[in-house]
């Protein structure tokens, strides 16, 4: 049941919230670097009065963001950013305890996702930090007049970040979108060890299985497919990646893995991971020369890698065997699939650990930030954040895990910078 209090919000459950802020907390002590913003911000209110709408993943580390920038003065509106991947006590505990406004709900249809998409708009944010580009695509579709309010959005991944790039190229993204992602101190962090790690916990959390000994299928090799891979071969799983692009592909195969086109990677995995931001990496075909008890699961931003609509017609007597964990009957051999194709790292487990949010998040508040005080300023379309504020990250977090580094000494400065000195 959901519930509703007057229009500002739309959660499960408010009575959820004291396991929320518990759970918050614990998120909060592992995330020195936003808490030290968090600070900051509460002091010079660099926010003061701003409108904001963020759609993200509702987990503890988001709380966390949310609550920095409302310390900063931001008048925040939450949504979630995929219908399976909100952590209801956590919706429950800002709604009650925080006064942020929050419209999710875990296990929520496309239709009310898509009508949270559209409150969020209502709110006429001038910043929208998104996480897929879903409201910045619904705005420049069916919104265009509150462009006018908007001095920015950030993006939080890859997929949204293809989808901004090509508004630009249509001409229409008249407005600054910061490139999160893009942040070394992101997407090489977030992107590997996060997926790397989260994934495998989701898998682990809806089927108990055991990896060791499996044919892990890892399809796509950018940052994510890196991450999932290595974990996967910590945990004794043989890996195969499958791939488009050459370049990644050979990286795949120096860093010990086997290569192996679709056709056939898809006759010999136990389990199979597709990150790769496409659609129907997993197809009909592949379904059919699947091994019997082959496990199927998505960590990639959108449900539309393994095409399920194909496997629900081919086998369409679907049973649910464990939370998460669905079996598909086709020709007498059974195919499972986690978490309904979607993010299995958020939808069966908790998405990445607050230690590796810290960063991703640190780079939204800071990006927020940017966008705010240099208004008007900054030129419309896709960018990165200053170096600057990647280099502080990094040196912020290195120095919260108490690890020291070298300086350039003045003559090592020196040569860095002259040409003339060779053998
Ligand atoms: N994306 C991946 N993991 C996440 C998390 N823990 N919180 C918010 N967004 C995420």
């Amino acid at each position: 049941m959901s519930q509703m209090t007057a229009s500002k919000n739309e959660i499960k459950d408010i009575n959820l919230a004291s396991v929320g802020e518990q759970r918050i907390n614990w998120a909060k002590s592992q995330m020195p670097v936003l808490n030290s913003i968090q600070e900051r911000f509460l002091k010079e209110k660099p926010l003061k009065g701003i409108k904001i709408s963020a759609c993200c993943h509702v987990t503890t580390e988001t709380a966390v963001l949310a609550l920095t920038l409302q310390a900063g003065g931001a008048d925040c509106l939450l949504i979630a950013s995929n219908p399976l991947s909100t952590q209801d006590d956590v919706a429950a505990c800002l709604v009650k305890n925080h006064n942020v406004s929050v419209f999710a709900i875990k296990g929520e249809s496309t239709d009310t996702y898509r009508k949270h998409v559209d409150l969020a708009l209502s709110h006429e944010p001038q910043i929208i930090i998104d996480d897929g580009s879903d409201v910045v695509a619904t705005l420049l579709q069916n919104k265009k007049e509150l462009v006018k309010n908007i001095i920015g959005t950030t993006e939080e991944t890859t997929t949204g970040l293809i989808r901004l790039r090509a508004m630009e190229k249509d001409g229409v993204l008249t407005f600054p979108a910061m490139a999160v992602n893009d942040s070394q101190t992101k997407h090489m962090f977030d992107n590997r060890y996060g997926t790397g790690q989260s994934t495998l916990d989701g898998v682990l959390r809806a089927t108990n299985i055991l990896l060791a000994g499996k044919v892990l299928v890892v399809c796509g090799y950018g940052w994510c497919g890196k991450g999932i891979a290595k974990r996967g071969q910590g945990q004794g799983a043989r890996i195969v990646v499958t791939e488009i692009d050459p370049v990644k592909a050979l990286e795949a195969i120096m860093d010990g893995f086997q290569v192996l086109p679709m056709a056939e990677a898809c006759k010999i995995g136990d389990l199979f991971v597709t990150v790769t931001g496409n659609r129907f990496v997993i197809d009909k075909h592949h379904f059919e020369l699947m091994k019997d008890g082959a496990i199927l699961c998505n960590s990639g931003h959108f449900d539309l890698e393994i095409n399920l609509e194909a496997l629900g017609k081919a086998a369409p007597n679907k049973k649910t065997i464990r939370p998460f964990l669905e079996e598909y009957t086709l020709k007498g051999k059974k195919i499972f699939v986690l978490a309904e194709g979607r993010l299995v790292n958020l939808g069966a487990a908790e998405g990445h650990p607050a230690l590796v949010m810290d960063m991703s998040f640190a780079n939204q508040a800071l990006a927020v930030e940017h966008l705010v005080k240099n208004k008007g300023k900054l030129k419309p379309g896709v960018q990165n954040l200053p170096i600057e504020i990647d280099n502080e990250i990094a040196a912020l977090k290195l120095k919260t895990l108490g690890i020291q580094i070298d300086k350039l000494t003045p003559e090592q400065l020196n040569y860095i910078n002259s040409w003339k000195e060779g053998t």
